[in-house]
């Protein structure tokens, strides 16, 4: 059941390897990247409780000593103040051009370990041990790294592609289903923005894939992956198609900005109400047909998701507000906002051409469900 996706940037090269029980395995995949038998890891509390042991002993049954910084779980850690705490780490623990670095957790992990890989000595080599299913499906994968700033998300950072990812989807099971289901939401996004035959397959599998059946589970996994590294191929630095990656993601940000980033709405989350949004921006510009918003709802709905404005708690701020985050997104070019629209599932494109005025009511219809 263990798949391979190689993800083809010229010079940097490398696989991402699927499959449950692949951390069992960490010694012997990553030994052949090691120029002398050691390895940093640096991880979070939660996923060093459950799973750090474990690959510590993997890694010691190959002859690979590990010395681990564990830092503490939440988007708080991806902040200057952890940054340092991780580089500094890295220096005293001499790693050199040669070593490795394991980013050994969810996004938070992959984005602030990658970065810091980036910058020690101008750049050391990492591998990517993604926990969660969001890391498994995105951001463990096409080099994206770094860290938010108190002005906004990912505002600093640099791309620095991983030398392996390792996808162990049996750490999956771990997962609280919140979790769970906030990763399948960019699982989704995949089938929306590129492929409708794997969106139909989400529509009959997702029920299992939620389940736990790990045959389902692989094949969304390396769907995924396969359809990341496909646009990163083509773009690895977003002047285009990569770009098509973050449908749903101009109304998610905004959601996530207005709920203040944190537990009240998990990215994933945020994302599958984004999707939902974007097609029903899409259907009342006349792109695609009414029935495409439905199906997309119905189908995240099925799967107990977030989809509507009205499945946030708390208050919102009203449509002009909201309109005005999506502003501070980093897809806004030259004062223009960039959607990711889409003529039809699996059909996005993307644009600037979008009247603010059907923005705004389409926000505001989702508004008045609360
Ligand atoms: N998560 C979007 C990207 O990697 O481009």
């Amino acid at each position: 059941m263990i798949e391979t996706v190689h993800v083809n940037v010229p010079g940097r090269s490398y696989d991402v390897i699927i499959g449950p029980g692949l951390l069992t395995q960490g010694g012997p995949r990553i030994a052949p990247f090691l120029s002398r038998p050691r390895v940093v890891i640096v991880t979070e509390e939660n996923v060093a409780a459950l799973h750090l042991a474990a690959l510590k002993t993997a890694l010691a049954d190959s002859g690979i000593s590990s010395e681990a910084l564990v830092l503490p779980a939440g988007e708080g850690t991806k902040s200057w103040p952890f940054l340092e705490q991780t580089v500094e780490f890295l220096l005293t623990q001499k790693v050199e051009r040669g070593d490795i670095v394991i980013a050994f957790g969810g996004g938070v992990i992959g984005d602030l370990v990658g970065f810091a890989a980036a910058t020690v000595r101008r750049g050391v080599r990492f591998v990517q041990i993604p926990t969660s299913l969001l890391a498994q499906v995105d951001s463990s994968v096409g080099g994206k790294t770094g860290i938010n700033s108190p002005i906004g998300k990912n505002l600093i950072g640099a791309f620095h592609q991983p030398t392996l990812v390792l996808a162990d989807t049996a750490l999956l099971g771990t997962l609280t289903p919140r979790d769970f289901l906030s990763g399948y939401g960019e699982v989704v996004k995949y089938g929306l923005l590129g492929d409708a035959n794997f969106f139909e397959t989400l529509e009959e599998e997702g029920a299992a894939i939620a389940a736990g059946d790990m045959a389902a589970r692989v094949r969304a996994v390396t769907r995924s992956v396969q359809m990341k590294a496909d646009i990163v191929e083509r773009d690895e630095t977003e002047q285009g198609d990569r770009a098509l990656l973050n449908l749903g993601h101009t109304f998610c940000h905004a959601l996530e900005a207005a709920t203040g980033f944190g537990d009240r709405l998990l990215h994933g989350e945020g994302v599958s109400i984004g999707c939902a949004l974007a097609f029903e921006l899409s259907a009342r510009l006349g792109l695609c047909s009414q029935e495409d918003p439905s199906r997309v709802r119905t189908h995240l709905k099925a799967m107990g998701m977030k989809t509507d404005l009205a499945d946030i708690d708390g208050d919102l701020p009203d449509a002009a507000a909201l309109l005005a985050l999506m502003g501070q997104d980093k897809k806004v070019v030259d004062g223009k906002l960039r959607f990711i629209l889409a003529r039809g599932i699996g059909d996005a494109f993307i644009t600037s051409d979008v009247p603010a005025d059907v923005v705004l009511s389409v926000l505001r219809d989702g508004l008045a469900l609360r």
